[in-house]
């Protein structure tokens, strides 16, 4: 005797759909957001994130002088915590059907923040302070602009800038510790 199935036929329906969506990646046609435009805000993420990495890198290995040893521990951390970062970004543009751009061409203009050496220890904390503060404030933004259309990529994001709250305040107290008084206006 057949019996009726409505959930059945709904799953079904579902799966029919999806199916025919399969190109879109993971988004269904419940986002609410404009895929290409997030994708492309998402690019720019990976950028600065990207060069994140490389700033922090290269002040790890450079970073000379008196209890420098501290100060290098602290920005190989946050080179690794950025690396994680720029691997979630990556996959949330893969997961949007995009391709996440790792191309070196063009990196430094497609980053929020840009990448500055420092000449010595307490330059390279500062310009890793004021990089962190344009991250957060990006970030800020960001989340407020992806909301409810995005609560996947929003959600993401705000667990990126806890991180990068903490690496503006390591970088804050680093500079305390080496100056004696903070450089910078509080935000
Ligand atoms: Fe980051
Ligand atoms: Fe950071």
């Amino acid at each position: 005797m057949k019996t009726e199935q409505p959930f059945l036929t709904d799953v079904k329906e579902l799966r029919l759909r999806a199916r025919a969506n399969i190109k879109d990646g993971a988004i269904t046609p419940a986002y609410k957001g404009d895929v290409k435009q997030a994708i492309e805000i998402l690019q720019a993420v990976l950028a600065t994130e990207i060069v994140c990495v490389l700033r922090y890198t290269m002040n790890a290995v450079v970073a000379t002088g008196l209890s420098s040893d501290g100060v290098k521990k602290e920005f190989d951390e946050h080179a690794e915590e950025e690396r994680g970062h720029l691997r979630m970004v990556a996959e949330r543009i893969n997961q949007l059907g995009g391709k996440p751009n790792f191309n070196p061409e063009g990196l430094a203009s497609r980053s929020a923040s840009e990448y500055v050496e420092g000449a010595n220890l307490v330059e390279m904390i500062k310009e890793n302070l004021i990089a962190e503060r344009i991250a957060c404030e990006h970030y800020r933004e960001l989340i407020r602009f992806f909301g409810e259309n995005d609560p996947t990529t929003r959600v993401m994001l705000e667990g990126i800038l806890v991180n990068e709250e903490e690496h503006a305040n390591d970088m804050h107290d680093l500079l305390v510790a080496h100056e004696g008084k903070p450089m910078l206006p509080s935000n």
